[in-house]
């Protein structure tokens, strides 16, 4: 992994929806293309969100044409919830899935991930956090409520961002070395 710079890491969430997860060859693709981009997976786990948290995951859009499809899509079956890290986490993550509508994802952005998996508008593959600050940590606390991101900066981000790094492909995050490893000859 190329070594990283003095810039601190950023998080965001991703999540990959149920049409995604409904197609093994599709999720790996995907996963394949958050390990290729440099990502760290951080922390990633395999959840079933009911109606009433995917209702209120996506409050903001509540009274648009496509709530109702859209809450009920994402409680149709599992997804995979990963926390990202990356020193461009949030903007890199979403100019990878490229643009919301798949339709105009086809054409404009063929090889992002939605130009290239997605099926419908609704059905659209993977979900990021908006471009503001409070939005991620919004989002991951929503489905990592066990994750503390303070703690996290204090102890993994300095360790993470120095490395050694590996990837521990049973987990499906990244792992720091540990010290008695790093100093074997
Ligand atoms: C497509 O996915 C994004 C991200 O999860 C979501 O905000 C948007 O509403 C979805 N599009 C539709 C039409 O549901």
């Amino acid at each position: 992994m190329a070594a990283r710079g003095s810039r601190p890491l950023a998080l965001t969430l991703a999540l990959l929806k149920p049409d995604a997860v409904a197609h093994p060859l599709v999720l790996e693709a995907v996963h394949q293309i958050i390990l290729r981009n440099q990502f760290l997976i951080v922390r990633a786990k395999q959840l079933r969100c009911e109606l009433g948290q995917s209702r209120h995951f996506y409050q903001e859009h509540a009274g648009r044409f496509f709530y109702q499809r859209l809450v009920e899509f994402m409680a149709s079956g599992p997804m995979w919830a990963y926390i990202l890290a990356h020193e461009d986490a949030v903007p890199l993550w979403r100019s990878l899935m490229g643009p919301t509508k798949v339709f105009r994802a086809r054409n404009s952005v063929p090889d992002s991930i939605r130009g290239t998996y997605g099926l419908t508008d609704t059905r659209n593959t993977t979900h990021g956090s908006a471009d503001s600050p409070a939005s991620a940590s919004r989002e991951i606390a929503f489905f990592f409520p066990e994750f503390s991101e303070q703690l996290w900066y204090q102890r993994e981000e300095p360790r993470l961002r120095r490395g050694p790094v590996y990837y521990d492909t049973e987990q499906r995050v990244h792992c720091v070395l540990r010290d008695e490893e790093t100093e074997l000859p």
